[in-house]
């Protein structure tokens, strides 16, 4: 591939997905990644690869695109901090302003291998029972990679990836399998996990409204522009007084006058004005 087909693909998928990828990883990184992956799709140049992606719109092949551009670090009790301030500062505050008959619904966008939304699952069985016991809770975890999606729903996970779970934890949610942990089907069975991308606002609109949403480690790889859109969908999904939370690197915008930036616990975290 040319500097210019690299160009052109880089933006054809920050257009759909919003993900920027930067000149430095693109050809350090990236270039040989899609030189690799249109050679095993079958394409005997660049050309024929983009006309199938973008003209015969090919819905496998541009998934299958967007799974290899994606970067899906994640981990149980990453950042947990925030999981405290969920429990003890957002859930009551929330339960006390919502009526009786009124579930607690959250969202992790992105989700990516569902470690988050399984963290904040624990997190409320755990440390709100007086909470869980009168009330639903709606968790939902999405992401616009369809493997990541496929790992959440499965709930099995490496040694890595539940390093951070206190023992006594990991013993009553999880079952060990050899190296791999199972989470306990209780939990898993509880949670939904679609493939949807944040930047397809009617997607988003139909999977309800929210008391939180988390959005952490994504937008860090989108231009300001996007990431306004994305907040500004996020406001729109958010019950009253629901609260956003975001990865350490991320914030809202000063000039975005619609959230109001509010200390709880030790995090900085965004109530919707
Ligand atoms: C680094 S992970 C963060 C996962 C988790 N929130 C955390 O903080 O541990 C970023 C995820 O964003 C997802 N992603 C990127 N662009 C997206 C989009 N437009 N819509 C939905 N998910 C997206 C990627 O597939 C990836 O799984």
């Amino acid at each position: 591939m040319n500097d210019f087909d690299l160009i052109k693909l880089r933006d054809f998928i920050a257009a759909k997905t919003g993900i920027f990828i930067d000149d430095d990883k693109l050809l350090k990184i990236y270039k040989r990644k899609f030189e690799d992956f249109i050679q095993k799709q079958g394409f005997e140049d660049f050309e024929s690869f983009y006309h199938h992606l973008v003209f015969r719109k090919d819905e496998y092949l541009l998934q299958e695109l967007i799974n290899l551009s994606t970067v899906n670090e994640t981990y149980f009790f990453r950042e947990e901090y925030q999981f405290k301030t969920l429990v003890e500062e957002v859930v009551p505050e929330l339960d006390s302003l919502r009526s009786s008959r009124d579930s607690i619904n959250i969202l992790t966008a992105p989700s990516s291998s569902g470690e988050e939304l399984y963290s904040i699952a624990i997190y409320i069985m755990e440390y709100t029972k007086e909470f869980f016991a009168k009330r639903d809770f709606v968790l939902i975890g999405i992401d616009i990679d369809s493997m990541m999606i496929k790992k959440a729903r499965n709930g099995v996970f490496n040694q890595r990836s539940i390093s951070k779970i206190p023992p006594h934890l990991l013993q009553k949610y999880f079952i060990q399998d050899g190296k791999q942990y199972r989470i306990i089907d209780e939990i898993r069975k509880g949670l939904t996990f679609k493939v949807v991308n944040v930047m397809d606002f009617y997607a988003m609109k139909k999977l309800g409204k929210f008391d939180a949403i988390f959005s952490r480690n994504m937008l860090i790889y989108f231009d300001e522009k996007t990431r306004k859109e994305i907040l500004a969908t996020y406001h729109a999904l958010l019950k009253s007084h629901g609260y956003l939370f975001l990865g350490h690197a991320e914030k809202v915008p000063e000039e975005m006058e619609i959230f109001k930036r509010v200390k709880k616990g030790e995090s900085i975290i965004y109530q919707k004005a």
